[in-house]
């Protein structure tokens, strides 16, 4: 197995926050899938929804991925919440490394997302039933494509970057 890091979870879930500290922890270097797509594009995500839609996004997620699966090393890779559910980015993700997904219950999340304006999958009338139904719909996806799974509720980021450093190193 390459040696990155992938972290998977839903929106919120903490993984560009975690990812940050992880790469910092270990000097590896950084990457979000989001930002990547975003800095090729040169659109936001939001702009991508609304322009050219969600299959789109999608399209531009994958080629993404298998960009990223033939350069990235020592880095720790956060992607976006919708990036495991198509088959072939499943099996990219688990190619470019060791999977963690994060997880946080649907109240911490909702407590996390509310207000966001950037994220195009929340932006209907009732966010915390969104973040319910797509959590129900993704949750075993997630847990299929995952190594290991870490809960983020109430916990510190140090406790939650040990506990993905111990997973690495007896991997
Ligand atoms: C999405 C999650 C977002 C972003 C896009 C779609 C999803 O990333 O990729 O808005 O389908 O869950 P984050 O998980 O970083 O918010």
């Amino acid at each position: 197995m390459k040696d990155n890091i992938v972290l998977i979870g839903f929106m919120g879930s903490g993984k560009t926050t975690i990812g940050m500290k992880l790469a910092h922890a270990m000097n590896y270097d950084f990457m979000d899938t989001d930002q990547y797509i975003e800095s090729q594009s040169g659109k936001s995500i939001k702009d991508i929804f609304s322009s050219e839609g969600e299959e789109a996004f999608r399209i531009l997620e994958t080629s993404s991925l298998a960009e990223l699966n033939q350069s990235l090393h020592h880095c720790i890779l956060s992607t976006g919440g919708g990036m495991p559910l198509r088959k072939e980015n499943a099996e990219l993700l688990r190619q470019i490394g060791m999977v963690v997904l994060l997880k946080a219950s649907k109240e911490v999340t909702y407590e996390r997302l509310k207000g966001d304006k950037t994220r195009p999958l929340l932006a209907g009338e009732n966010p915390m039933q969104n973040i319910e139904e797509l959590l129900n719909k993704r949750m075993p996806i997630y847990e299929k494509v995952a190594d290991v799974v870490v809960s983020t509720d109430q916990r510190t980021y140090y406790s939650i970057v040990n506990e993905i450093l111990n997973y690495y190193e007896e991997r």
